[in-house]
């Protein structure tokens, strides 16, 4: 798609758009991403907009992520002749059409049903790599098919129980996973306060929870749990009349999504204390509080496969994550949903990137919106970047199609400015070049 024989990606784009302008259709994804923020708000129910948009506490990391870009100016050098681009490049053996690949997103089935699978259909229309959520809503497996030959890593989160790591580990690999990717900053969840005030954590509907009631492991446990329980007490006790009454209709609905999600069929689920269960054991064991470097020093006899860790935020931490021969980070703040008034990603990267040096593979994410973040983002030291909540909000207004054209919209924004900047491939846009901004 990006190989330069025509005219790009994004004079591409913006012909076919404006051609459709002729017979007056306007996109359905916006390309503003403001705009398509505002639309996607609008299709999403109240609890799914509180996940997806929300950040930890007041809200200070969201902003000090986009803050962080507006600190920085582009300068276009002109006369340049460019007339062709080449956007492709190779991260960790996985070859990128465009230094862009979708983000790990939990549990958004809130915002779609068959949400993985869509957002697979529509990364692999775009020839996009994508990140598998171990929170996500399909098994790895199924998600890896609609893939087909348009490379996949999986993102792994750090149970408690070692054999289900290894069986998460093991499972990405037998599927064809190109890396594996470890969240370290959401050894808790953070203080959510969107998702606080509604009561609303998806987990407990059974959303987000496909890779462990596909895992045998996990089920394994499930069972153990269930067998040792015995006559589990109500969870209606101690309530009285018309709270009663209430809870116990919010009960039933938690448990219809409870069973709807398990595997197997409904009707025998709900007749079940699987279901309820397995959300339990999940809420108890799917992430370690404890983690630490001595876990990641075991990784590398238990996967073949690049390791990335995603969280680094500090220098003396990517330092370390080096030194510990891991094969590349991913410098984000999780999107400002973990801790309130943390630095921003991309004034991270830019001191990870002066400590670790030009080599190590440096990836980023957190407030990429547009193709001119992307290329800031570049410019500044990332070989390449994740793009978040915009992929899902592609998705709340287009299914597998907003999700294309999100990935596409940004593509094409970031061949344009190359092209208007002078900046015939990846290479070529460094903050020397093209960049001015905080001293
Ligand atoms: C709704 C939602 C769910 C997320 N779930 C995960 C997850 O399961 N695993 C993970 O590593 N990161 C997860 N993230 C963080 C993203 O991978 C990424 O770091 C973040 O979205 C970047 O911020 P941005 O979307 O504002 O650009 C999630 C983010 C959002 C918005």
């Amino acid at each position: 798609m990006t190989e330069q024989q025509g005219p790009g990606p994004g004079r591409t784009r913006q012909s076919a758009i404006y051609r459709r302008g002729t017979l007056g259709q306007q996109p359905r994804v916006p390309t503003d991403p403001d705009e398509l923020e505002a639309r996607a708000h609008k299709e999403m129910s109240a609890k799914a907009w509180a996940y997806v948009s929300g950040g930890a506490g007041t809200g200070a990391s969201v902003r000090a992520n986009r803050a962080a870009f507006d600190r920085w100016q582009v300068v276009p050098r002109m006369l340049h002749g460019t007339t062709t681009r080449d956007l492709r490049s190779e991260i960790l053996g996985t070859s990128l059409s465009a230094p862009v690949m979708l983000a790990p997103v939990g549990a958004a089935d809130l915002v779609a049903p068959s949400s993985d699978l869509d957002i697979a259909r529509g990364a692999a229309a775009a020839r996009t790599p994508y990140i598998f959520s171990t929170q996500g809503c399909a098994p790895m497996e199924r998600t890896a098919q609609v893939m087909g030959d348009v490379p996949w890593w999986y993102q792994l989160y750090w149970s408690i129980d070692e054999e289900l790591v290894d069986s998460f580990i093991g499972r990405a690999e037998d599927a064809g996973a190109k890396a594996l990717v470890v969240t370290l900053d959401t050894t808790m969840l953070g203080w959510r306060t969107q998702d606080l005030d509604l009561g609303s954590l998806p987990f407990s509907q059974g959303i987000g929870i496909a890779q462990y009631t596909s895992d045998p492991r996990f089920l394994r446990i499930v069972a153990e749990r269930v067998a040792a329980a015995g006559d589990a007490p109500s969870p209606l006790e101690g309530t009285k009349g018309a709270e009663k009454v209430r809870a116990a209709a919010s009960g039933a609905r938690t448990l219809l999504s409870q069973s709807r999600r398990h595997p197997g069929d409904t009707r025998d689920n709900l007749r079940s204390p699987e279901p309820r269960a397995a959300v339990e054991t999940f809420l108890d064991i799917y992430s370690n509080p404890g983690l630490s470097w001595s876990h990641i020093e075991t990784l590398r006899e238990r996967t073949q496969i690049p390791v990335l860790l995603k969280g680094i935020l500090h220098p003396d931490d990517a330092q370390r994550a080096m030194d510990l021969g891991v094969d590349g980070i991913i410098v984000s703040n999780h999107g400002g949903r973990q801790v309130d008034h943390s630095i921003a990603s991309l004034d991270a990267l830019v001191t990870i990137r002066e400590r670790v040096g030009p080599e190590p593979v440096v990836l980023l994410d957190s407030g990429v919106r547009t193709g001119a973040d992307v290329f800031i983002a570049l410019a500044l030291g990332a070989d390449a970047t994740l793009i978040g909540r915009p992929h899902i909000y592609g998705l709340a207004l287009d299914g597998a199609d907003g999700v294309r054209d999100v990935i596409d919209n940004v593509i094409a924004e970031l061949d344009l400015t190359m092209g208007l900047v002078g900046a015939a491939s990846i290479a070529e846009i460094t903050k020397k070049a093209f960049l001015t901004g905080p001293a």
